[in-house]
């Protein structure tokens, strides 16, 4: 909490309140310092709070910040109602070893969910990337027969989905399977994958069966990025209405939201139109908006006026858009907390992606965004 000027004077009124009135019974002392006021007189109104009629506000996090002995642990329990392990639930931190599973570190985040009142999401069960060795090659670097990759699966995802039945509410099941950079539209399916190399597309299909099978209740997620753009949203389009058609049980698509400053709306409410049609939730499950224009601008460590008006412009388009889906739009996750940590930052190139600062606290943009919500 910051003490500023008003804060200082509230609380001595009240002090002199209570002093001044100490023999009488009546008196109920006024403690009520509003607790979040900024500098500039704002009320901050936290983020859970301000989207509770629409949908779940979630941060991916560390170990180390789902902690409420640190300012990171502070910040997530007022601001947010829903957490995702940013690193410690993929396939290579839970099972590096075949056959060993170290759960400790995710354990410690569920712990954490579930003692200040959030839901988790769980990201990822199936991905190319960040999975071990072994779940792809045998002992000759060849890769592994399709029996045997699809037996593999099927035991990781049912061990890690049944010791978070009750605890993690939604999955990325299959993360990042769509080819991308192809504007023709002419590859489907990310082939160069190791899973779609020893299985062909239905690795997908499978992957959603056992997660299905190892929890009933639990939601189940396609999750992408560049999911806006017409070549690749239309392949998702496609994956998905075949597992669809073909009875796999998929719950909804997250759009991970890795987007930029000059994002096109347009882009954004065509996909949302899209996805709709499928009869799916969709999840806004990695928010982030860098304060570049482009990869060619160079980069800085200083945020700046020229910075919070591209993210003001940007973060009020969006949060507009995603009121209006809010029908079905069930969670918006940010891939952060703060400006303090985030996997865009580069050395000499600060990527100042969120809403609130290095220090947690809210940014000009957070003001916006806020005042668009109250304004609705
Ligand atoms: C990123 C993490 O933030 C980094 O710490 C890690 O080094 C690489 O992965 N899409 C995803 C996320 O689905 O899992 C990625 O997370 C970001 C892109």
């Amino acid at each position: 909490m910051k003490i500023n000027k008003s804060k200082l004077w509230a609380l001595g009124a009240s002090v002199l309140i209570i002093w001044s009135c100490s023999n009488s019974e009546e008196v109920i002392p006024d403690l009520n310092v509003p607790e979040d006021e900024e500098d500039t007189g704002e009320v901050v109104i936290p983020l859970k709070e301000l989207f509770e009629d629409y949908f779940e506000i979630g941060a991916a996090v560390t170990p180390q910040q789902a902690d409420l002995g640190t300012a990171h642990g502070q910040t997530l329990r007022k601001h947010f109602s829903s957490i995702t392990a940013e690193n410690v639930m993929k396939p290579d931190a839970l099972q590096r070893v075949k056959g060993q599973y170290t759960w400790s570190s995710a354990d410690q985040l569920v712990q954490f969910a579930k003692d200040n009142n959030m839901l988790v999401r769980g990201h990822c069960l199936t991905w190319h990337s960040q999975s071990p060795d072994w779940m792809f090659y045998d002992e000759n670097g060849d890769l592994l027969s399709r029996e045997l990759a699809l037996a593999q699966l099927e035991e990781h995802i049912t061990t890690v989905v049944t010791r978070y039945k009750d605890d993690v509410y939604a999955w990325d099941v299959v993360n990042e399977a769509m080819f991308d950079w192809d504007p023709a539209g002419v590859i489907e399916y990310r082939e160069d994958s190791p899973w779609y190399q020893m299985i062909g597309e239905t690795y997908i299909d499978s992957a959603f069966v056992y997660a299905r099978r190892a929890d009933p209740n639990a939601k189940l997620f396609y999750n992408d990025y560049n999911s806006i753009f017409s070549w690749k949203r239309n392949k998702i389009y496609n994956m998905v209405k075949r597992l669809k058609d073909n009875n796999i049980p998929i719950d909804g698509i997250g759009l991970q939201g890795h987007w930029m400053v000059n994002t096109s709306e347009a882009d954004i409410r065509t996909t949302l139109d899209l996805f709709r049609s499928l009869d799916v939730e969709i999840q806004i499950t990695e928010l982030d908006i860098p304060v570049y224009l482009s990869s060619d601008e160079p980069g800085a460590t200083v945020y700046n006026d020229t910075f919070s008006f591209r993210q003001k412009m940007a973060y009020t388009m969006i949060f507009d858009v995603l009121l209006d889906y809010s029908d079905i739009i069930t969670n918006v996750t940010f891939w952060g907390i703060g400006d303090d940590h985030t996997w865009l930052d580069q050395p000499g190139r600060k990527a100042f992606p969120f809403l609130l600062d290095e220090e947690l606290n809210p940014k000009p943009v957070y003001f916006e965004v806020q005042k668009l919500v109250q304004n609705r």
